[in-house]
């Protein structure tokens, strides 16, 4: 600048000028060091963590009855407190939907053993599934149904948890990672899942020998028709579960659809559907894949005398000529008053589980 200066004079002062534009922009550099600074010691943005946040992650111990089964746990998702108390913050929270008008409990409802109306499935014991969906579309961990239910089913908009006021740091506390992913929000949920245990029926504290818990008579021979070929409930709903966690096609439908065979396209798999576990069956109605009985009575009809031969019909379905295993009004009676022992009540109010807000 001030190339061209003559006479001297103007060029001085041409000088000058360009002295005083250095100063006043090397006195800016100071000041936008200065604001730097300043920006960089407050919160840059209300949704990247705060430095104290901290991640110390405290293991937790899943307890459940003696008699289950043991449970496994995917090493790259240990159940931890902090994770536990966001996925269940996660499935209460409308937030996790980009309409933030639905939460998982919408539909799946503490109350009726977290299900609802319709073709809902219930929540419980799921952490030893390993087949999820009527017709089984998901299999693996509790963590691959969960990352479906997040980023395929409600395409969960990860950004909208980011601004959020306690997500990042709840996140960060459990995961130690400031960035909110959709597979970190299903791992968070899959912690919770895993501790949604029931294991305090009736039927639960008879086995385990609790001092004044007996089966009436009438329950008793519920449980007989049952676990025997009279009944045979329990070569599909068998073991503690009350669930083999296969698919079979019980003979709802003489044409039935397609079911587990529109996932493997194995005409044998046509009609098969996920068998439900019977436990708090008296809290889940209404029943089947298509929620077409309301009670548990007119499903004790189907299997006594609704049974349809199919080419798929399980060959476990015994009397199928004759539509079922034609149960007596009393043996009704009785099997009901069994299932009626796999209520747990201590589930549906169990506080740990309940809505966190
Ligand atoms: C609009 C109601 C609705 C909402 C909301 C909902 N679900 Fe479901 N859920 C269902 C229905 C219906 C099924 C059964 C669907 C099927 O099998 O095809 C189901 C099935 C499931 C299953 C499979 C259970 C099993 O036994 O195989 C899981 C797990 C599940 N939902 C988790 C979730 C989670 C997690 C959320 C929240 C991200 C959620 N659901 C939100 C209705 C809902
Ligand atoms: C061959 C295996 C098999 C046998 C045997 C069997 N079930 Fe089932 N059960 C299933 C399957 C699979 C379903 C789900 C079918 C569907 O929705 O398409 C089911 C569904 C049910 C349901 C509805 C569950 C729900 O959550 O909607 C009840 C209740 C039930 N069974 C009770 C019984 C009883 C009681 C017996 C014995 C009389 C019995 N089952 C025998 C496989 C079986």
């Amino acid at each position: 600048m001030g190339a061209v200066c003559s006479p001297l004079s103007l060029c001085r002062k041409l000088i000058d000028v360009d002295l005083l534009i250095m100063k006043r922009s090397y006195e800016s550099l100071i000041l936008l060091a200065f604001l730097i600074t300043l920006l960089g010691s407050c919160k840059k943005d209300p949704a990247s963590p705060q430095p104290n946040y901290t991640y110390d992650p405290i293991s937790y111990e899943i307890t459940f009855s003696d008699q289950f089964p043991i449970l496994d746990i995917p090493s790259d998702n240990p159940t931890t407190v902090a994770g536990i108390k966001l996925g269940r913050m996660l499935y209460y929270d409308a937030e996790l939907h980009p309409d933030g008008l639905h939460s998982c409990a919408s539909c799946h409802v503490q109350t009726n053993s977290f299900t609802s109306d319709g073709d809902v499935l219930p929540h419980l014991n799921l952490g030893w599934s390993s087949k999820f969906l009527w017709d089984g579309k998901i299999q693996g961990t509790l963590e691959d149904i969960m990352l479906f239910e997040v980023r395929d089913f409600f395409g969960t908009d990860v950004s909208r948890l980011q601004h959020h006021t306690d997500y990042p740091r709840l996140f960060f506390e459990a995961f130690g990672e400031e960035e909110i992913t959709q597979e970190n929000a299903a791992n968070a949920m899959a912690q919770f899942q895993r501790t949604m245990i029931s294991d305090n029926s009736k039927y639960d504290q008879v086995i385990s020998q609790k001092p004044g818990v007996f089966l009436t008579d009438a329950e008793l021979r519920g449980y007989d028709i049952f676990f025997t070929e009279r009944g045979d409930c329990f070569h599909c709903h068998g073991g503690i579960l009350f669930t083999d966690n296969l698919m079979h096609n019980n003979g709802l439908d003489a044409q039935p659809i397609a079911g587990y065979g529109a996932i493997t396209s194995e005409p044998f798999d046509m009609g098969k559907f996920k068998t439900p576990t019977l436990r708090n069956i008296a809290l889940t109605g209404p029943y089947m894949h298509d929620g077409r009985y309301e009670t548990l009575e007119e499903v004790l009809n189907f299997y006594s005398e609704g049974v349809h031969f199919s080419e798929t019909i399980d060959p476990l379905m015994k009397f199928v000529h004759q539509g079922g295993i034609q149960l007596t009004d009393i043996e009704k009676t009785d099997l009901l008053a069994f299932l009626y022992t796999l209520t747990d009540t201590s589930y549906i109010e169990d506080k740990n589980l309940s809505s966190p807000f």
